[in-house]
């Protein structure tokens, strides 16, 4: 179940997660972290934040960044993000992002980055070509959390090294300069935190995937995601099934499970002797019904362009006065300036 929703002061805790604008949004995407995002709303003060200068650093172009930020919030408030409930921002929009990844760097150590895996699986084996800003995205990513005094961090499996580096960089400042930021939590799902690719069930669901069948995005229509499920590659054997032995029927029982709200052992039992194609038909129209919502408002919110503007300014607004007041304290314990003589 939920954590407890409160500090010992009263104060409901502190939420903070972020999504690059890249491009497509997947079922992992969605099942990982924006959902919990969404049912947890109501528990927590809520930061979400629309990372674009994470997303600088891999190549891209100023209009497809662009584009991609409006997409992504459209699809944060089609999902059921309320800009009323949760602050909903740009990053870019709050400089104290990037200034207190610069501090954070001067107390991370190189050998630390170098063994972050995400970065070994970005660089793709060409590690002397890719920036510098994708070496460093994991003190970004600590920055935007401990801007924020953030408690717990709602992610999928895939940033649990990140969330430990956060903490480690965050001990140390608090070490070396006394206690200033608080040490968050990941709150990782045990269902859902790693979806995997419709292609490999050993690889996860992935927006940099070469292969259009291995993730199913949001905004695939309808006979898209049936033939992709149709597609999609199942274990040796002929029972629906979940178990180590067998990752991709577990991979498409988590899926059904999700979206249905049915425990897998009773799916299972429902599909007992009735073989695969029979369970990926159903599949397929489970995950049809479950994203037409979030499609048909999407349609509506991409008309006018408007309602998400609005909200990622008042947004910006209020976590700009949050992230001011962090970085005076910050900024003094560091000795930086001459401020207050
Ligand atoms: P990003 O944009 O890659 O992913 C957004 C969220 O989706 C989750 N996710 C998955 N969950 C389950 N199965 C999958 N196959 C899958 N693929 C992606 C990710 O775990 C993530 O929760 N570094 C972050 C962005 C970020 C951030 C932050 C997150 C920047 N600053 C501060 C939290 C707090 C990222 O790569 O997101």
């Amino acid at each position: 179940m939920h954590e407890s929703r409160s500090n010992g002061a009263g104060q409901r805790h502190r939420v903070f997660s972020g999504i690059q604008p890249s491009g497509s949004f997947h079922l992992g995407n969605y099942l990982g972290a924006i959902r919990n995002w969404v049912a947890q709303q109501p528990l927590y003060d809520n930061i979400f934040c629309i990372v674009d200068l994470h997303a600088l650093s891999l190549p891209t172009t100023r209009n497809q960044l662009r584009a991609n930020i409006l997409h992504l919030a459209n699809v944060l408030f089609a999902s059921g993000l309320d800009p009323e409930a949760s602050i909903v921002f740009i990053q870019s929009d709050v400089s104290e992002h990037a200034e207190l990844c610069w501090l954070l760097n001067s107390v991370t150590q190189f050998g630390e980055l170098r063994r972050m895996t995400q970065f070994k699986d970005k660089t793709g084996g060409k590690e002397e070509q890719v920036s510098a800003a994708l070496f460093d995205y994991p003190v970004l990513m600590a920055a935007d959390i401990l801007l924020y005094d953030t408690d717990l961090v709602p992610v999928g499996e895939d940033q649990t090294q990140h969330l430990e580096l956060t903490r480690d960089v965050a001990t140390r400042f608090n070490a070396r300069y006394g206690d200033t930021f608080v040490l968050p939590k990941a709150d990782i799902k045990e269902t859902g935190a790693r979806i995997m690719s419709l292609e490999d069930p050993t690889k996860k669901m992935s927006k940099s995937d070469a292969s259009p069948n291995a993730a199913i995005a949001l905004t695939d229509t309808p006979d898209v995601i049936r033939r992709k499920i149709r597609r999609a590659v199942t274990d040796s054997g002929s029972e629906v099934v979940a178990g180590p032995d067998k990752p991709a029927l577990t991979n498409l029982l988590t899926i059904y499970s999700l979206f249905e709200g049915e425990p897998i052992p009773e799916i299972e039992r429902r599909y007992a002797g009735k073989g695969y194609g029979a369970f990926k038909q159903d599949l397929a129209e489970v995950v049809v019904a479950g994203i037409e919502p979030i499609q048909r408002r999407l349609t509506e919110l991409e008309a006018d362009p408007s309602f998400a503007r609005e909200a990622l300014a008042a947004g910006a607004e209020r976590a700009r006065t949050r992230a001011a007041r962090k970085m005076a304290v910050v900024r003094d314990r560091m000795g930086l300036g001459l401020a207050d003589g």
